[in-house]
């Protein structure tokens, strides 16, 4: 992937998939660095929210079969997240100091751009049912799938082995079963009002995880192979697979479906919720 670069940057170090190993972490430059244990912290914190939470929406499933399914997914989240934190383990930080980064509580690491925000906590809602945690599924793993998929592709060869061997496999396992309950949802749900309601819910903050459009720190961003797409493109990309996976769903609402899909995309970032 070439960068077309308008800023200057100042390492002359060059960056490219898997570059970056333990032993010449320490040789990048420091903002590099500083980067990199942002993302893995708030990757790490992101996965084990997703874990923890979502033992929170047992109840919500309608039978043992789909209860069992997302207490694999839950455990597969905070499978990931041990995997982040045993990287940032080597790397010197324990997991009390990476839960003060990711949350913006460590004093050096508080000028990374907003983009690098931990994942909001999707599942205190005491209002949520069943067809929101298949949403959440659907919609934000389906954007996340695009993040783990760019850092499949990273600089930092420890991410990019974990990202392309296990947690891109499992997260589109995540996606496939949401798109799967969706499809079921929508032919036993009479109230498409509400589908219709938690669907614009869903879609708006799963454009939202992917953070502000790009700026001076995408760019940087890129040219350290530390996310080698940017947001936008990133966000692009899950407009695309969504459209696609609803084609393969071919349920009538689909047809007021993508009509608020466009509605959606058509305001700017942030996405009303
Ligand atoms: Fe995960
Ligand atoms: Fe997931």
């Amino acid at each position: 992937m070439q960068n077309n670069l308008k800023y200057d940057l100042p390492s002359k170090m060059s960056f490219s998939p898997g570059s970056v190993n333990y032993d010449n972490f320490k040789d990048t430059p420091e903002d590099y660095q500083t980067y990199m244990i942002r993302i893995l912290a708030v990757m790490a914190y992101a996965e084990n929210v997703g874990g923890t939470g979502i033992a929170l929406l047992f109840n919500l499933a309608p039978d043992v079969e789909r209860r069992y399914i997302i207490s694999q997914i839950g455990y597969e989240e905070i499978k990931h997240a041990r995997m982040v934190y045993r990287i940032l383990n080597r790397l010197g930080i324990s997991e009390n100091t990476s839960v003060q980064i990711a949350l913006g509580k460590t004093g050096e690491f508080n000028s990374v751009n907003n983009s690098l925000k931990p994942a909001e906590e999707t599942y205190g809602d005491e209002e949520n049912q069943w067809l929101d945690v298949v949403l959440n599924c659907f919609l934000m793993d389906g954007a996340g799938i695009h993040v783990i998929d760019n850092y499949a592709e990273c600089s930092f060869q420890p991410l990019l082995e974990i990202c392309r061997d296990i947690i891109s496999k499992e997260e589109k396992m995540h996606v496939g079963f949401g798109q799967h309950e969706f499809a079921k949802l929508l032919d036993e749900h009479d109230d498409t009002e509400l589908i219709l309601e938690r669907y614009k819910h869903w879609y708006s903050k799963s454009l939202n995880f992917f953070g502000p459009p790009d700026g001076r720190t995408a760019e940087k961003l890129s040219h350290y192979y530390i996310k080698p797409r940017t947001n936008d493109q990133l966000r692009k990309r899950h407009m695309k697979e969504i459209r696609h996976r609803l084609g393969k769903i071919s349920h009538k609402l689909t047809d007021y479906i993508l009509p608020l899909m466009e509605s959606i995309e058509s305001q700017t970032y942030p996405f009303p919720e």
